[in-house]
């Protein structure tokens, strides 16, 4: 009866894990480019050779593909993409793929210290030069999203100067730049990469300038009418974020709005990932939780800013849009 159970059990655990073979086999093949190169009728071989692969794990991978589904035999040994629609696009395309990435290569092998990390009650690090750059990346996904939430208020408000902190590779500001041609916008990036790259996308705008900056060491040279702050609340030690917020609340033009995007901690009924999140930021010495729904809105009644509105952006992960306005001279 015991070793019933146990196969029981056994089997549940594999069939749950059955999932991840498919993030896995679509992360490979976002990685190799391979279902760019299977995207017409292809033999294992000349893929491997082509790209200068193992064709013995190559073989694997495509035999997992086709068991799965995303690759299919069409005959005389060659191979093609199945349901491409499932499929992450080829890398720098704004490809999900990223994310498979980040997951992969960041979030999994995180979790799997967890461990090692309580039994010696250690942290791991965050190595910025390392992952700044798919961090940078993935985050813009969000984008598309939350965007127009941006837009708006910066249209609502005629707004003349606006600052991102923590740009990462200048997304927001590069289409907020094309729609507003009349306003300025500043991106400030402390990673070194990510500043030539978001250098690099908004290199013919002129109302759009990106600087190598630290937020801690950098002051705005006039007052700013929008003031964004999007996916860097978990850089931010927790007892220094009351003092961000009253610093930054003193770059904004009274009237003007302060704009963040971050993911809220999740509670016993979020959804999962909103709390896994949360065990990925805990695990490194350099990351610090994610905020609680009531901090977000303390923080700023302390700081002068009146919260305007509190919207998710995406429900599965928890992650919200919160602005507020800077409280005129008269109302303080
Ligand atoms: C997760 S990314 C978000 C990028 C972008 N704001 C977005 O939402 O798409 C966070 C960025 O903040 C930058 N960052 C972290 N600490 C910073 C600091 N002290 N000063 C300036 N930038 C910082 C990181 O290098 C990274 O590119």
């Amino acid at each position: 009866m015991i070793d019933i159970m146990k196969m029981v059990k056994a089997r549940t655990y594999m069939k749950r894990n059955e999932p991840f073979l498919y993030s896995w086999h679509a992360y490979v093949g976002y990685e190799l480019d391979l279902f760019k190169a299977f995207e017409r009728p292809m033999t294992q071989f000349d893929v491997a050779d082509a790209l200068e692969l193992d064709e013995q794990l190559l073989a694997q991978w495509v035999a997992i593909g086709v068991s799965i589904g995303y690759l299919k035999e069409t005959g005389r040994n060659r191979y093609q993409i199945k349901n491409r629609w499932k499929l992450p696009k080829s890398k720098g395309n704004n490809s999900s793929g990223v994310l498979l990435k980040e997951m992969m290569e960041l979030h999994i092998p995180t979790l799997l210290e967890y461990p090692k990390m309580m039994r010696n009650q250690s942290r791991l690090h965050f190595d910025e030069d390392e992952h700044a750059s798919t961090v940078a990346e993935t985050s813009r996904l969000l984008e598309v999203l939350a965007y127009p939430k941006m837009a708006k208020r910066l249209k609502e408000k005629d707004c003349r100067r606006v600052l991102d902190i923590g740009c990462g590779e200048g997304g927001y500001i590069k289409k907020l730049g094309q729609r507003f041609p009349t306003t300025q916008f500043t991106g400030i990036e402390i990673s070194e990469e990510v500043v030539e790259k978001a250098k690099e996308l908004t290199a013919n705008q002129n109302n759009v300038s990106i600087e190598q900056a630290d937020l801690w060491n950098y002051k705005p040279e006039s007052p700013q009418d929008m003031v964004m702050l999007n996916n860097v609340l978990h850089y931010i030690p927790l007892e220094k974020r009351q003092a961000l917020f009253k610093e930054i609340s003193s770059w904004i033009a009274p009237g003007g709005i302060f704009s963040v995007v971050t993911p809220i901690a999740g509670g016993p009924d979020s959804p999962p990932f909103a709390n896994v999140f949360n065990s990925f930021f805990s695990s490194f010495d350099n990351l610090y939780r994610l905020p609680k729904r009531e901090e977000v809105i303390e923080w700023g009644e302390e700081s002068d800013l009146e919260i305007l509105s509190l919207r998710t952006v995406i429900k599965e992960g928890g992650w919200y849009i919160v602005q507020y306005e800077k409280k005129s001279e008269s109302a303080r």
